[in-house]
């Protein structure tokens, strides 16, 4: 990809450079017909073939505005044609996630954009690639590329790739479908309207906690000074602290006046993945327990062991075993699997 940002497509002015993933079976031979069918098209797409467009990851597409792509092009098989089933869904989803957080970014989320286009679209491909050059002309050059970039957008994209990699997220992106078509705990079908609800509210949790994580990566800080860095309000932060630390990702070092000092747990240059910091907290206070058991025989052991991993919170909802999950996606069945 770096290869194909670098490449320079007009020694003068501005002139978009597209980096575009095009999955094999579709779009990639949709784009070969508009070629071979010599349809004129702009100059400023350089094709990256894929096998799917749900094979993309979506921290990859981030990683091309931040290595200077102005914008960024994801081309898959219509709905109901993907070679591997729920690819396109997925991509679809995904990409509608990460166009959110990059708009929180600053950046303007249609430098992203997602596209079907079949084998036999040749035009349709030429017509998409021309339409995008226009946009992006408009847009101008992507703020993060050059000599002088907006560290800002360039600070929130950073942060953005690491949100949409968090487990939460993806999980809830990943089971969308399934939760609007499966009944809950209490036999209702939650509606469309309330899983896109929650996972907006995800992605804001999520983005807002990265953003956190990485103001207090070097330094521990107090609460004052992490709104100041991160533009979060003050009362927000406290709530999103109180979450990291319990997910052990975020810990007080010392009280300082009468203001606590956080620092976050992921070193730098870490990648702020939540989840296996997460499991690991959780994995360690599980074994320590087993340790200090004490002389049991196996079968207690084990049943011990079980009653000890429904204890775990659920990374989703945050609750503990007796409470019910309403959207009947319990993250900490899941979990389970990663700890045992
Ligand atoms: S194979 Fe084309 S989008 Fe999945």
């Amino acid at each position: 990809m770096e290869a194909q940002v670098d490449v320079k497509t007009q020694e003068d002015g501005y002139d978009p450079k597209i980096v575009g993933f095009l999955c094999n079976w579709c779009s990639y031979a949709g784009a070969d017909l508009a070629g071979v069918s010599r349809l004129r098209y702009p100059p400023n797409l350089r094709i990256i073939r894929v096998m799917c467009s749900g094979s993309v990851d979506p921290a990859v597409l981030v990683e091309g505005f931040l290595r200077g792509a102005d914008g960024v092009l994801v081309c898959g098989c219509h709905p109901g044609e993907c070679h591997y089933q729920e690819g396109n869904n997925h991509a679809a989803r995904r990409i509608e996630t990460l166009r959110k957080l990059i708009a929180l970014t600053g950046l303007e989320p249609e430098r992203l954009r997602l596209e079907w286009v079949s084998a036999s679209e040749g035009k349709r491909f030429a017509e998409i690639v021309s339409d995008f050059v226009d946009t992006l002309s408009e847009l101008g050059p992507n703020p993060v590329a050059g000599d002088s970039p907006d560290i800002d957008i360039m600070e929130g994209l950073y942060v953005a790739r690491s949100a949409v990699d968090d487990f939460r997220l993806s999980l809830l992106i990943n089971k969308e479908h399934y939760l609007e078509t499966k009944p809950n705990a209490f036999n209702e079908i939650v509606s469309s309207e309330k899983i896109q609800d929650l996972i907006n509210r995800a992605i804001m949790d999520e983005y807002a906690r990265c953003r956190i994580l990485l103001a207090a990566q070097s330094d521990a800080l107090p609460v004052k000074e992490i709104a100041t860095r991160t533009k979060i309000p003050e009362m927000d932060v406290l709530k999103h602290i109180v979450s990291l630390r319990d997910r052990g990702l975020m810990a007080m070092t010392e009280i300082q006046g009468t203001s606590p000092l956080y620092i976050s747990q992921i070193a730098e240059g870490e990648e702020i993945s939540t989840l296996p910091l997460w499991a690991k907290v959780q994995k360690e206070s599980i074994r320590h327990s087993i340790e200090n058991l004490g002389d049991v025989d196996e079968a207690t052991k084990k049943w011990i062991v079980r009653e000890l991993l429904l204890t775990l919170r659920c990374y989703n909802c945050e609750r503990r075993r007796n409470d019910v999950c309403h959207f009947s996606v319990c993250v900490r069945g899941l979990l389970s699997g990663v700890v045992e």
